[in-house]
């Protein structure tokens, strides 16, 4: 599809994508391509939900295995029924308030849809996104659009067009420049078929928001979470480094928490990344301990941190650093969905 075995890189604004660019990247997705293009939440790896070649070339470039299913993207929720078999009326309402946005729902699949994208489930994931690239993309091209996130299998997500190049740049047919998503984390996951329902991934829509339209939502358990969401593997968004989460809740305590573990490596004199907020970085004594750091902001702004996460992670591990400090978060609000993505980059949660 491409001969020059690179994937084709447009450069697309964000809030005005060009719908020339649009249509080019439409043909390439119904001619069976595979498509990068900017989320809301992180950057997805496209193709054609109803071409079943396509969805097992997704697998094979993202060297995923075929019992992680994909999440399907629609234009809007009136193209459910496409997809799913039923749609409840719970999912109508949550669809309602949370659609085009950060939200993905599980409906009985629609047996027309390829098996492959399911991994076999009688169930399949959906979202709208609200971002104007995606949106756009899914109007020109007319078909749901399969997409998990677009970086290799595990490892951290991605959240810049760069990121997906130095992952899957080589294997691919095209990505969409957008420059940065506005998230940072991938969305949030909710099982509706379940009495409560289940909160199988914290993402940009929190537990609380979820609860004020459905009532009470009871949160997976990690074990449960694999059993019932195949793909979610303990280990997964990890850097390619060490990463050590320092325990501690205000931010003199990860302090401490950080100095003890630095006397404990440093007979090793390894180059040391941190990760961390402002409160944190603005503290340590740099001349005693030469970190690289990567401050994420202020802890009060989790928006904020969640944009950074990933992008601060891999940059970090471009510097080569041999092991990388960083902390847990307040668990209100988006706090959950950032302490999950480390809690899963991390080796061991605590040192
Ligand atoms: O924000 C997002 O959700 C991003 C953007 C691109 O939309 N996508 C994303 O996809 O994070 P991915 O493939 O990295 O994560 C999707 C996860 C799977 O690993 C699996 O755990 C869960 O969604 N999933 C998909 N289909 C499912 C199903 N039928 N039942 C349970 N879990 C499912
Ligand atoms: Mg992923």
């Amino acid at each position: 599809m491409n001969p020059s075995n690179n994937a084709t890189v447009l450069s697309i604004d964000a809030r005005a994508p060009d719908p020339e660019l649009i249509e080019r990247a439409a043909e390439c997705l119904i001619r069976g391509g595979l498509v990068a293009f900017p989320t809301e939440t992180v950057y997805g790896l496209g193709g054609n939900a109803f071409d079943a070649a396509a969805v097992r070339r997704i697998f094979k470039v993202k060297q995923r295995p075929p019992s992680d299913p994909l999440i399907v993207h629609l234009a809007s929720a009136d193209e459910l029924l496409q997809v799913a078999s039923d749609v409840s009326p719970l999912v109508k309402v949550l669809a309602e308030r949370f659609w085009p946005g950060p939200l993905t729902l599980l409906l009985p699949r629609r047996s027309s849809l390829p098996l492959e994208v399911c991994a076999g489930l009688s169930t399949v994931a959906v979202r709208v996104p609200s971002h104007p690239v995606a949106q756009a993309l899914l109007q020109a091209s007319g078909i749901p659009i399969a997409a998990p996130s677009a970086n290799r299998f595990a490892h951290t997500s991605a959240t810049l067009a760069a990121h997906v190049a130095a992952d899957l740049g080589d294997r691919i047919d095209m990505i969409l420049d957008a420059g940065p998503t506005y998230w940072g984390v991938e969305s949030t996951i909710l099982d509706p078929l379940q009495t409560p329902p289940v909160l199988l991934r914290p993402g940009g829509i929190s537990r609380e928001e979820l609860e004020s339209v459905a009532g009470p939502v009871r949160v997976a358990s990690p074990g449960e979470r694999i059993t019932a969401s195949p793909g979610r593997q303990p280990r997964h968004y990890a850097p390619n480094v060490r990463l050590v989460l320092c325990p501690g809740e205000t931010p003199e305590e990860i302090l401490a928490s950080i100095h003890e573990i630095v006397n404990k490596i440093s007979a090793n004199d390894p180059r040391i990344g941190l990760l961390a907020v402002t409160e944190v970085c603005s503290r340590l004594d740099r001349k005693i301990i030469p970190f690289v750091i990567r401050d994420l902001g202020s802890m009060g702004d989790l928006r904020q941190i969640a944009r950074n996460l990933f992008a601060d992670l891999r940059e970090l591990e471009a510097e080569g650093v041999d092991i990388i400090l960083a902390h847990r978060f307040p668990t209100e609000g988006l706090g959950a969905a950032i302490n999950d993505r480390l809690n899963r980059a991390a080796q061991e949660p605590f040192f």
